[in-house]
């Protein structure tokens, strides 16, 4: 099953597209986070091909690092803190095209140049959050934002 998850034809929206039914499909079958998580982060980093693609879900008043696909990262992002940590404060989808440009920035790894953070609201409360690495600046528009916020509303976590 996983492997019919990879698409490599066509633009940004149609690859979304093809991807997100069969996302849904997949993770609407499992109840348990940390699985669906998993899953959406391999998705997301075959299809795309991102640099870093992964969750960070708030515990004790902190954002802690959970399944991703990519290098190593930073585990806990304070409240405010970073694009993630602000993401989580504002409940608001943050696309940042240069990571240099935006104040407070944690750069996890050096090669990171763009990102966008979705938060995941559950009964009007974050979450989690979806994070996304690119290592090319400008990765990052609407269409991903649209997407990722459709993905992440419907997400079984
Ligand atoms: N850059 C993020 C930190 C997480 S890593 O990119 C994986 C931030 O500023 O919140």
């Amino acid at each position: 099953m996983a492997e019919n998850l990879i698409i490599n034809g066509g633009n940004k929206q149609e690859r979304y597209e093809t991807l997100l039914p069969q996302l849904q499909a997949l993770t609407a079958g499992e109840t348990d986070a940390v699985a669906n998580m998993a899953n959406v982060a391999a998705a997301l980093k075959q299809t795309f091909g991102f640099f870093w693609v992964g969750f960070y879900v708030v515990k004790e008043e902190t954002l802690v690092l959970a399944p991703f696909q990519g290098p190593l990262a930073c585990t806990r992002i304070r409240y405010g803190k970073g694009v993630c940590g602000t993401a989580w404060k504002e409940a608001r989808t943050i696309v940042v095209p240069d990571v240099e440009q935006f104040p407070g920035h944690i750069a996890c790894s050096s090669d990171s140049r763009s990102e966008i953070v979705v938060p995941i609201l559950r009964k009007g409360t974050v979450v989690a959050v979806l994070d996304i690495d690119s290592d090319h600046l400008n990765a990052f528009d609407e269409t991903d934002a649209e997407y990722l916020e459709k993905l992440c509303a419907g997400l079984p976590i």
